[in-house]
């Protein structure tokens, strides 16, 4: 394509994105597409001859846009808010625009000085004590599946240099609560530790790891002869945003010479909230943790914050050094192939340089709070309201609740649920995640995309009154 035609499809690529943004609210939320309705729509052999860019681009109005299931919708209270600002989509753009590729410092200087520059100015936004290094990965699970190679190679005195997880002489133990993200079981599996060394640990009444349960399981693998390697805590638990207490697991952690990764996944960007930051309390004590921008702050997908207390970790475990990656800058520079699993690396810090340069941080404090208050309002309904139950604190922008009329118990109470949310759902006028919760469904709201304002919330706190009277009565 010459950069002529590129240019004229190009403004109109942008314009559909700008129409799409603008008149989002005026989409069902959720996708009510079919399982292949969209696929059967296109050829099933691939294109022979080169098509006429228009008619492209009209496939994409007539067929993909209206199967979207809508995360930038103002009523999308799904799984988690997953931004994608139009400013960090500018960077998002431009990274494939420019068509840079990673591989080491040379092949794009401004590659990796920028994730260089954004990764701590996040750093510092997150109030993070400057020993803190910064590397940009694809998603958290990947952040750590990172995290637990390290634990493991530190762990068994870099057994990877010889004879591997295989020659151990003891099982090495990962341990995590029974709420945290299934990225962390997928992450241990995958890195080798055997689902027989990885201890789920239960939880107290607000869902945060319980510090004895740790205790008490780190003993009993000491005395049957197992090495306790690494501790996975949650800030924001995935269904409910419980905060594992990172001050007594740390000294824990210290004490047994365990790896300490915090999941930080999606409440790590409350922390550029000095008032938030009680929640991740001794967080200096970790080796690693993982945020992602792409969920509430507002980085289109994908972007994920791994920090590493000492990056000489990333580097023993995964650097890679072929005669065809030596530069004469080696030493003198960072080179982030040897901080993660891919060599090739995208420009991705640029989602990040658009995001903060055109938000500022001010900006986007002002949007977390919006959304923090906006939680603390709609938990305040709750509680006010009979036949209405909240079932977990809400320390940030997550609300747990179940609808609970008289006489409705157990599997009938789980199937009212899952009628009224199924139902609301359905409708395309708002967007919720059911999920279960110690044993029985509830429905899960989680605020915070971009243009949820408080009108917004208080219109989902109707409807959901409104048709949950309406599948009882
Ligand atoms: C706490 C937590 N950890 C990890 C993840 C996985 O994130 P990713 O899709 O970036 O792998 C999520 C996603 O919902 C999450 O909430």
């Amino acid at each position: 394509m010459h950069p002529d035609e590129f240019r004229r499809l190009g403004y109109r690529v942008v314009d559909l994105i700008a129409e799409y943004r603008a008149s989002i609210a005026d989409r069902p939320v959720w996708s009510q597409a079919q399982p292949g309705e969209v696929r059967s729509q296109f050829p099933a052999t691939p294109p022979e001859q080169p098509e006429p860019p228009d008619a492209i681009l009209a496939d994409v109005e007539r067929i993909i846009m209206p199967a979207l299931s809508n995360w930038q919708h103002p009523r999308f209270f799904g799984y988690f808010p997953a931004n994608a600002s139009l400013a960090s989509l500018l960077g998002d753009m431009l990274s494939g625009g420019l068509g840079q590729l990673g591989l080491n410092w040379q092949a794009s200087p401004p590659l990796t000085e920028l994730e260089e520059l954004t990764t701590d100015w996040m750093r510092q936004l997150l109030g993070l004590s400057a020993v803190w290094r910064g590397v940009i990965q694809d998603t958290a699970s990947t952040s750590t599946l990172v995290a637990l190679l390290c634990a493991r190679e530190r762990a068994s005195d870099h057994s990877q240099t010889r004879g591997g997880m295989q020659a151990l002489p003891r099982p090495l133990i990962v341990y995590t609560s029974a709420q945290s993200h299934s990225s962390v079981e997928k992450a241990a599996l995958l890195a080798g530790f055997g689902r027989d060394n990885l201890r789920l640990l239960p939880v107290d009444e607000t869902f945060a790891l319980r510090v004895d349960a740790l205790e008490a399981a780190i003993a009993a693998d000491r005395a049957a002869g197992n090495v306790p390697c690494a501790v996975v805590a949650s800030i924001g638990a995935t269904a409910t945003t419980a905060c594992d207490p990172l001050e007594p697991i740390g000294a824990i952690c210290q004490r047994e010479g365990v790896w300490l990764h915090v999941d930080a996944a999606m409440a790590g960007s409350a922390m550029i909230l000095p008032e938030c930051r009680y929640l991740w309390q001794g967080i200096e004590q970790a080796d690693s943790l993982v945020l992602n921008p792409h969920k509430w702050l507002g980085a289109a997908f994908d972007c994920s914050l791994y920090y590493a207390r000492d990056p000489q970790h990333l580097i023993r475990v995964m650097s890679t050094n072929p005669s065809y990656l030596q530069t004469s800058a080696d030493g003198a520079v960072t080179n982030y192939r040897d901080w993660g699993i891919p060599l090739g690396r995208r420009f991705r810090a640029l989602k990040l340089y658009f995001l903060l340069r055109c938000e500022g941080a001010e900006g986007l404090r002002a949007r977390l709070r919006r959304d923090l208050a906006n939680a603390r309002w709609l938990a305040a309904q709750i509680d006010a309201a009979p036949d209405w139950r909240r079932l977990a604190p809400t320390p940030l922008q997550t609300v747990c609740v179940r609808h609970e009329p008289a006489g409705l118990t157990g599997e009938e109470l789980d199937r009212h649920t899952l009628r009224w949310v199924g139902a609301i759902n359905a409708s395309g006028a708002a967007y919720l995640t059911p999920a279960i919760l110690e044993g029985r469904w509830m429905a899960r709201i989680s605020i915070g995309a971009e243009p949820t304002e408080h009108a917004d919330v208080a219109a989902l706190w109707e409807l959901m009154q409104h048709t949950a009277r309406q599948m009882i009565g």
